[in-house]
């Protein structure tokens, strides 16, 4: 679904990110009772350490990122260098940021890389918990998670993502998750926020899945301080009654 733009927006290509695990449960208002004993899909899960350490606390967590069809040495090598570009692009463009989460552009990049260390610690490849595939299609069964979590893809990159590839991608992390999807930041990588999340909850409420936007206690890009959040049970629950006999 999505487009290779020959000039996109800010930071350009998707880039491979390493992001810690307290900054995904502040991004996503995480806390101990949205993780323990849950079933939680992580879409895309890039390189990262939500997953190794949200195991640790009691979650079952399964990474997708279509990169992790690539070999291991390559995947690493990916990301360490999107890491650094990434951390690159917030010193030439430090204007969208605001420097409270990360003080400064050296601690950000620490604490990325101190990320993608615990990420390679757990990654041996592709298996149960790391599996590769892209949205809109995913190789899961309707209602296979209570949470889904998807950061940093869909609305970071409308270059590569349109409204059409939105749509489609959140329907499908929606049929997945039989209680709530939330979706992290809703601007792109120049802080301009989505010009169609109207329309998307709007087309989404006609299926039948309600969202809201919730604020956060984490704003590291500038004015990206709110996540939207799809509750699933309504639709999930009507598309597993029975149809009436006609
Ligand atoms: C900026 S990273 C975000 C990773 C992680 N969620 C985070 O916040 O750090 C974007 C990731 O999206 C992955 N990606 C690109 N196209 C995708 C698609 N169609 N479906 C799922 N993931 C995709 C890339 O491989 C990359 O790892």
């Amino acid at each position: 679904m999505s487009t290779h733009p020959t000039n996109p927006r800010g930071l350009g290509d998707i880039i491979i990110t390493a992001r810690g695990f307290d900054e995904y449960c502040a991004m996503f208002g995480l806390t101990d009772a949205d993780l323990i004993g849950r079933v939680i899909l992580d879409c895309p899960g890039g390189a990262g350490s939500f997953a190794t350490r949200a195991r640790a606390r009691g979650a079952t967590v399964t990474s997708v990122d279509p990169e992790y069809a690539t070999p291991v040495d390559a995947f690493v090598s990916r990301a360490r260098r999107d890491t650094l570009y990434g951390n690159q692009y917030t010193r030439t463009h430090s204007e969208y940021y605001v420097w409270t989460w990360f003080e400064d552009a050296d601690i950000h990049q620490a604490k990325r890389l101190a990320a993608l260390e615990e990420f390679i610690a757990d990654y041996s490849g592709p298996d149960a918990r790391y599996v590769p595939a892209r949205l809109p299609d995913l190789p899961f069964p309707d209602r296979e998670f209570d949470l889904v979590l998807s950061a940093h893809l869909m609305f970071t990159y409308p270059d590569h993502f349109d409204e059409a590839a939105s749509l489609a991608a959140l329907r499908e992390l929606a049929r997945v998750s039989s209680r709530e999807v939330r979706v992290f930041p809703l601007s792109d990588t120049t802080a301009t926020p989505s010009a169609y999340l109207d329309d998307l909850r709007a087309a989404l409420a006609a299926d039948g899945i309600m969202s809201e936007l919730r604020r956060v206690p984490y704003e590291f890009q500038r004015g990206a301080h709110t996540m939207l959040v799809l509750d699933t049970t309504d639709f999930q629950n009507r598309a597993a009654m029975p149809t009436e006999p006609s």
